[in-house]
């Protein structure tokens, strides 16, 4: 058999994360916990904005180690595990003994003495998985090639705080099939939403995450619609995402990405195929010009700074339910 034979018939492994001590995609929460992480955020927003103490994480400790770079991610996990009382430590890929070569087996085993939780933000989603394996503290994804769970989560808190509900809401997805849409795809399935994708052939979402998701959805009531025209994606959507065409690892397909996506931009005629209260999302960064114009994307019906805001919420959330081992009891204290 040649190589190329080897390859083609060869089926992607299925995303792991299952055992609950990480969080490495959306597909393995259940979704009781789902909800259950909605409803600390918004306890924990609350708790915030009242100036009231909620420092449940006293003591702890969270490692980050990003392969790519970070805004949004970075900051809210550090300033999140600070306002939860903890501290963190971001760990340069270039300056642990990893570049050097020491095994990701013992690093994961070394940190997993001295930290409490470890956010991995990588390339390869098998990267993840194999630091979950050996570590022995949570392991949460800060975004792979194939996910982005802990945006998409932030994303449900947004929809719902701006729609008043998940079930039975239609989220419309422009663009690359990409990360953040297979996220989407999962949360929204988990959720009872109808999600629709209108994404240009060669660029879908991942086919192993649309087959688990439709599974999901069939229990909980959602749908998931993938095609090529993004006019029908957004028709009658109460809301409408999109996300960068080039994606970081992406850089070297740019001008094909970009000739292929053009016709996907969220422009305001675009806009106009939604409901007239449908509101704009992006998980930023963004290119104003590519994906997005400026005019939708800092017009009346985009909520991006709301929704970069939820992430601060919704992972401080998602630190005490993985790193408080249920220790620390939230609400009415
Ligand atoms: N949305 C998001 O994850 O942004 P960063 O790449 O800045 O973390
Ligand atoms: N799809 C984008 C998301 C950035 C937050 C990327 O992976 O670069």
């Amino acid at each position: 058999m040649t190589g190329r034979a080897l390859r083609a018939t060869r089926q992607p492994p299925p995303l792991g994360g299952g055992s609950g001590k990480d969080l490495l995609t959306i597909g393995a929460i259940p979704a009781s916990r789902i909800v259950r992480l909605l409803r600390l955020a918004r306890e924990l927003k609350t708790m915030r904005q009242r100036g009231r103490p909620h420092q449940y994480l006293t003591g702890a400790t969270l490692g980050l180690l990003f392969e790519k770079p970070s805004t949004r991610t970075r900051v809210s996990f550090e300033a999140g595990i600070t306002q939860l009382g903890g501290k963190s430590l971001f760990l340069s890929a270039t300056d642990i003994q990893l570049c050097r070569g020491e095994s990701i087996a013992d690093t994961a085993r070394v940190l997993s003495r001295y930290l409490d939780g470890l956010v991995l933000r990588t390339y390869d989603h098998a990267t993840v998985e194999e630091w979950a394996r050996q570590a022995t503290i949570p392991v949460i994804n800060g975004l792979t090639d194939v996910c982005h769970p802990c945006q998409a989560l932030s994303d449900l808190l947004t929809i719902r705080e701006k729609k008043g509900a998940l079930n039975g809401v239609k989220l419309a997805y422009v663009g690359d099939g990409n990360n953040v849409a297979n996220s989407l795809i999962e949360g929204a399935a988990k959720m009872g939403m109808a999600i629709s994708l209108g994404c240009p052939s060669g660029y879908e979402p991942d086919q192993r995450i649309v087959d688990l998701a439709r599974v999901e959805a069939e229990h909980t009531g959602g749908s998931i619609e993938i095609g090529e025209n993004p006019q029908v994606a957004v028709k009658e959507a109460d809301v409408v995402y999109t996300d960068v065409w080039v994606s970081m690892g992406r850089e070297r397909e740019q001008s094909r990405r970009l000739k292929a996506l053009a016709p996907y931009q969220l422009n305001e005629r675009l806009l106009k195929c939604a409901r007239p209260d449908a509101i704009v999302m992006h998980c930023l960064p963004a290119h104003r010009g590519q994906e997005i114009t400026a005019g939708v994307l800092d017009g009346p019906q985009s909520v991006v700074l709301d929704q970069a805001e939820n992430r601060l919420h919704m992972q401080k959330a998602i630190l005490v339910e993985w790193l408080g081992r249920g220790k620390r009891k939230i609400g009415g204290t």
